[in-house]
């Protein structure tokens, strides 16, 4: 298991029934049935050689009966909505519209992009969100962690950049931004820039110039 896996397992509910989709390798669901986090797992994927890897890890757990494999999209194909889903390692998008189909009671989603957009779409849909921060395994993570219901109340700036975040933020997510200020100073300082770009640039770093203020000033 990668860094990245161990904290997204740290944030694992015990639970009846864990859905692993998009699992590929399998390890996470893996953990949980090592670690008595679920009594029953599926594990699915759309891809039939990404699920091999997990059928052939899961191999005692299937033949147990507390595993078994499902070769679909998302949710699909499940015999039972889970009671909770793990999504990693996926884009926000598609996440986002696997979740458009129903979203189990709870959820644990580490969107490798777009994490405001998979934020924007739980809040719409009442979701309570009880962890959503950036953490680091050499390159930053979100990870969002919640239940479908809740109704929890995001500012503008919780659904773009995540709420713990904001509230307490992780050395991570600082690095983060501070990098991406540095970066942005640097693409500003090329001559070579179009007025739109330039003004793109400058308006992301305002963005960011606003957040680390805030901060610092103890938001
Ligand atoms: C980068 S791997 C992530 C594996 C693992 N979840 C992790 O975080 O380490 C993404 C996996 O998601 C699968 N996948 C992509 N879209 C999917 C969908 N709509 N439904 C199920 N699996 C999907 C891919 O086939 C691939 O195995």
């Amino acid at each position: 298991m990668t860094e990245r896996m161990r904290v997204i397992c740290s944030h694992l509910p015990a639970v009846g029934t864990l859905a692993d989709v998009g699992c590929d390798h399998g390890y996470m669901t893996k953990y949980a049935l090592d670690h008595g986090l679920c009594e029953r797992a599926y594990v699915s994927d759309v891809s039939a050689e990404s699920l091999s890897k997990a059928e052939k890890l899961l191999e005692r757990e299937i033949a147990d009966g507390r595993c078994f494999s499902v070769c679909a999209d998302g949710l699909e194909g499940l015999p039972e909505p889970p009671d909770c889903v793990l999504i990693a390692g996926m884009g926000g998008e598609e996440i986002v519209r696997i979740l458009s189909r129903g979203i189990p009671q709870q959820f644990v989603l580490q969107p490798m992009k777009n994490a405001d957009k998979v934020r924007a779409f739980l809040l719409r849909n009442g979701c309570g969100i009880v962890a959503d921060y950036t953490f680091s395994d050499g390159k930053w993570y979100d990870l969002i962690v919640g239940f479908a219901s809740g109704d929890s109340v995001y500012s503008d700036w919780e659904i773009a950049f995540g709420r713990d975040n904001l509230k307490n933020p992780t050395d991570a997510f600082l690095r983060k931004i501070r990098k991406e200020q540095r970066d942005l100073r640097n693409a500003l300082a090329s001559p070579a820039l179009s007025v739109e770009n330039r003004d793109a640039l400058r308006k992301r770093l305002y963005e960011l110039e606003e957040i680390t203020d805030a901060i610092d000033g103890d938001l």
